[in-house]
């Protein structure tokens, strides 16, 4: 079922107070979206408007309270009762934000409002809050990808960077600056979000069911992709199925073909904007994809991710690709499901988790991380912050999530599936690392053109357009790194062991 239909406003709210509230939201997100373009982007763009979108406003309750184990020792003294989070964690994604939320209460007395725009991989979210921060009026504290994502929001704020806080001393406090997944969040040395988990995008999820019925097996290469989709398609069955409501698993899937084909080293180049648009990779890759949205079920636009997961538990079709946060939806949603990963795959399977073909050995990592705008509610929006990325709010989080933490010693033992106890050994044992384009990796004006672009090939399979959407993308990405003179990791260990051109010390 679609997030769209399934939030509604919940009972707290009276309908004249939620009718201001979607007002404003609404407002804010078409303002946002308007002035954002006008602000920070120079380059045309290919893709339409965000559609008009339902908004969740939720005082979340503490039914979901798990025992915390540390006493209260921080002093909220001076802290407002209430602060407001702003997310696209919305409907059937919002087990794991509404569990660490209502322990955060439960510990610190301080409500938090969660407004959730709903649209995967933050489609609206960005938006709205980019509207937001525009307007001097941020929300205490937000969603962000690890990435130059958050850079965008800088952009948009009238004093720039310094209109957030600066969470490095936080992180040391928590122990998170020594975790692997924050290093690399870092900007140039500065962390201005928080990590609060590791989710991985190379993934492909099959139904075990559709392949044992045509005598498929799980692909291990683009080929073998290729071949099952062959094969599916001669019996009208549709090979995979990503979906075109919510735009993400377009993109989503488009990168991931180009990891296959370019490899870790290229895909780290296109993040600045420094690979070529001619590079051979960005062809082959991009004819695979227009080959392979061929098979797209019929219905594709009218999908969002989370029907497309539910078409794909329903055996509709065969492969879903996308991130681990379709683990959290099986685990959560679809409690008879059974998920195997591709080491272990038993008889009784229903879904099978692997990574996407020609993509082993890589974690395409996905970060999710909280911002904390500078203003009157600074200090209680870094203290939810601060919990939602300790040990002890990503214990409670991530098994909920889909995703792991981003803390080495927390046992595997902790999350409730396979696919996740794999993901934490799949990650050890990865050669490369990258971060994900269509999640934190790219700026926000340079996204929503490649997002709306990948539609359009999938729609048209006018390759020369996307190769121009893909070329102007580029040079965006590479003027919006170098007026930042930022980069991902610090001085001393800059991400995958590149320091870009422009990192002057
Ligand atoms: C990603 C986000 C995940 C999940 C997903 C689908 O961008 O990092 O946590 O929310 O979108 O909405």
């Amino acid at each position: 079922m679609s997030v769209l239909k399934t939030v509604n406003l919940r009972r707290g709210i009276s309908k004249a107070a939620a009718g201001v509230i979607i007002a404003v939201i609404v407002t804010a997100i078409v303002v946002g979206v308007v002035t954002y373009y006008a602000a920070v982007s120079s380059v045309p763009r290919t893709t339409a408007p965000p559609k008009t979108v339902t908004v969740t406003k939720t005082v979340v309750s503490t039914t979901a309270v798990t025992k915390t184990t540390t006493s209260p020792t921080t002093t909220t003294a001076g802290m407002p009762k209430k602060i407001t989070f702003y997310t696209w964690w919305a409907g059937l994604e919002r087990f794991a934000i509404d569990a660490l939320i209502g322990n955060f209460t439960k510990k610190y007395g301080i409500k938090v409002v969660k407004t959730a725009v709903p649209g995967g991989a933050g489609v609206n979210a960005k938006f709205a809050i980019l509207a937001l921060i525009m307007a001097g009026k941020p929300p205490a504290a937000f969603q962000v990808h690890c990435g130059p994502e958050i850079i965008s929001y800088f952009m948009a704020a009238p004093h720039k960077e310094k209109d957030f806080v600066d969470l490095t001393d936080v992180a040391k406090e928590i122990g998170l600056i020594k975790t692997p997944p924050a290093h690399a969040c870092m900007l140039a040395g500065h962390l201005y979000s928080l990590p609060v988990n590791l989710h991985r995008a190379n993934l492909i999820f099959m139904n075990k069911h559709v392949l044992d019925k045509y005598g498929l097996k799980p692909p291990k290469t683009l080929d073998d992709l290729l071949n099952d989709c062959k094969v599916l398609s001669q019996h009208g069955v549709p090979c995979l199925i990503q979906a075109g409501a919510d735009q993400f698993t377009v993109l989503h899937l488009w990168e991931q073909i180009f990891l296959a084909v370019a490899g870790p080293k290229k895909f780290v180049q296109f993040m600045y904007g420094l690979l070529s648009p001619d590079d051979p990779s960005i062809k082959k890759a991009s004819e695979i994809f227009v080959e392979l949205s061929k098979t797209f079920p019929s219905n594709w636009m009218s999908l969002d991710w989370t029907s497309a997961v539910d078409a794909l538990v329903k055996g509709k079709g065969a492969f879903h690709v996308d991130g681990d946060w379709v683990v959290g939806l099986v685990y959560n949603v679809y409690k008879n499901t059974k998920m195997c990963s591709i080491d272990n795959i038993t008889p009784d399977c229903d879904i099978i988790a692997a990574p996407f073909p020609g993509t082993q050995g890589i974690y395409d990592m996905v970060i999710d991380a909280i911002a904390v705008p500078v203003g009157p509610e600074e200090k209680a929006g870094v203290l939810f912050a601060k919990f939602f990325a300790s040990e002890e709010g990503q214990r409670i989080f991530n098994p909920l999530k889909g995703s792991i933490a981003d803390y080495p010693d927390i046992p595997p033992s902790i999350y409730p599936t396979v696919i996740q106890k794999w993901e934490v050994k799949q990650y050890r044992e990865s050669k490369y690392q990258v971060f994900s384009l269509t999640h934190g990796a790219l700026f926000s004006d340079v996204w929503k053109k490649l997002l709306g672009g990948a539609i359009v090939l999938a729609q048209t399979k006018n390759l020369n357009l996307w190769y121009q959407t893909v070329s102007s993308a580029l040079a965006t990405e590479k003027k919006e790194w170098e007026s930042s003179g930022l980069f991902l990791g610090s001085y001393q260990e800059p991400f995958a062991g590149f320091l870009p051109p422009w990192a002057k010390k």
